[in-house]
């Protein structure tokens, strides 16, 4: 019977029972009498050992297959209750019907992070990538799951847009002029409208202005898609292209909003744990020992609260061996994110009502003239995980507000639109799926948690 290796790990299959197996060889060892191979074929985390003897006709070629070659196997089920494996193969065939070579570069010693970007192409092969990517897309399932399980619906926002939504000009333009030859206008400005979209386009940094429109149809909507930064920041957490998740919701505030941002990430981890147990398992063990432990408490704790005020209080406070320098305004670094959540929490934190002068203009003012109603969660080992508000639903206030910021009225026309035909309390938030999945798999860097990390300076593929 044609089988997976899965089937093997997850069928109760009786002793004996004659299998068929298409895979990978992943170690092969041999001596003069018998041999192992450790074959995968995807479906599963997990290897399988093939054991063959000198009875096949190819036993001797098949002690020299380089790793990676493809390969047929037929045997005999052999459960071995008492061995590390539960079973293994009893091989009476195994045929190569597809080549590999003896310079494959994955060997089977361990090998950095590092050598392994440099082949985005063959890292998924490795157990490590393989766990991390199941675990991305199990991630990426649990989230749809959750929230359309809590009745948002799914909006796709437009990758190419004319919108600045953070305000923050780190954008990439979109463009099909020629840069060599550009046309001009009177003033010797680039002339857009000679552009293939007749204005300045770039790539979205967040899908945020256009999914507000759908919730204040819909209520609760929420878009799930890529996001590009032209930021030139060179850290661990930072990509050029990431995916974001930005659930967002009419008639709430910012509780709501944290109550529900909470949620979502306590049921995708619930949702890891049921169907990733294996590659969360192998993580642990291999990448951080300290992540189920982590991942349970995320699970089962409430997460904390504080206000920004009260984080510049506990971080002009810190012990002199925590201490980095910190005013009131200032945008709080790494090193105090990971000053409250690792040192004074060891859990999730949001911090709200941060100064309004360095978040962005769409967030709500607070009565105190001085901050405005935002939440960001920070968790241990990553910093900021989430980034959300509940937003200035008042139209004369958000007039002012993007006029206070130094932005185009006539840009956010539209945007204003969704005030003037009703003004409705509205909060949402983003997760960046990356620092999600760093978060779920214990990975240190942003890079190794998607699959072709596109960052300064680097765009392998
Ligand atoms: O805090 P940010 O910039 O918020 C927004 O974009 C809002 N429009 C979201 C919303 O309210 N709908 O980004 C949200 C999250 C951050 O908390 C972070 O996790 C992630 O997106 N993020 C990045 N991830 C990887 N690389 C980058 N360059 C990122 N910039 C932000
Ligand atoms: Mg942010």
């Amino acid at each position: 019977r044609q089988l997976h290796v899965k089937d093997l790990y997850t069928e109760d299959l009786a002793d004996q029972t004659e299998v068929e197996l298409t895979g990978w060889v992943k170690t092969v060892r041999a001596s003069k009498n018998v041999g192992f191979i450790e074959l995968n074929d995807g479906s599963s985390i997990h290897n399988v050992q093939i054991v063959m003897t000198k009875d096949l006709p190819n036993f001797e070629e098949l002690g020299k297959l380089p790793i990676s070659t493809t390969i047929q196997v037929t045997g005999e089920l052999a459960l071995t209750p008492k061995a590390q494996q539960p079973f293994e193969i009893h091989a009476t065939a195994i045929k190569e019907i597809g080549q590999s070579n003896n310079d494959y570069p994955l060997q089977k010693k361990k090998h950095t992070y590092e050598y392994l970007r440099t082949m985005a192409h063959l890292r998924p092969r490795t157990t490590t990538f393989y766990a991390v990517f199941k675990i991305r897309s199990l991630a990426a399932f649990a989230v749809h799951q959750y929230l359309q399980g809590h009745d948002f619906t799914y909006v796709n926002t437009p990758l190419i847009t004319s919108s600045d939504a953070e305000g923050a000009g780190e954008m990439f333009q979109v463009t099909t002029l020629d840069l060599n030859n550009l046309p001009k206008d009177d003033q010797g400005n680039v002339d857009e409208t000679q552009d293939f979209f007749k204005k300045k386009t770039n790539l979205t940094v967040s899908g945020q202005l256009e999914v507000e429109a759908f919730a204040l149809a819909f209520g609760n909507v929420y878009t799930f898609g890529p996001t590009f930064r032209a930021e030139d920041s060179h850290t661990t957490r930072h990509a050029s292209e990431f995916w974001m998740i930005e659930p967002e919701m009419a008639f709430a505030d910012l509780n709501d909003m944290m109550n529900e941002a909470q949620g979502l990430l306590k049921g995708v981890i619930t949702y890891i744990f049921k169907h990733g147990m294996d590659e969360l398992q192998f993580l642990n063990d291999n990448v951080d020992e300290h992540l189920i432990e982590r991942l349970k408490t995320t699970e089962q704790e409430d997460f904390g609260r504080i206000t920004y005020t009260e984080a510049i209080e506990l971080l002009e406070k810190a012990p002199v061996e925590f201490k980095v320098p910190v005013y009131w305004g200032l945008d709080l670094q790494a090193e105090h994110e990971r000053y409250i959540t690792e040192q004074v929490f060891n859990k999730p934190v949001f911090i709200t009502d941060y100064p309004k002068e360095i978040k962005a203009f769409y967030m709500r003012d607070n009565d105190d003239g001085k901050t405005v109603a935002a939440a960001d969660l920070l968790v241990p080992e990553i910093g900021e995980l989430i980034g959300g508000s509940q937003r200035e639903e008042r139209l004369a206030q958000l007039t002012d507000k993007i006029k206070e910021f130094g932005l185009s009225l006539d840009d956010y026309q539209w945007y204003l639109d969704l005030r003037k035909y009703g003004e409705t309390e509205e909060s949402g938030f983003g997760i960046g799926f990356e620092r999600l999945v760093m978060y779920l798999t214990g990975m240190e860097n942003i890079r190794d948690v998607i699959p072709y990390p596109r960052t300064p300076g680097n765009a392998e593929f």
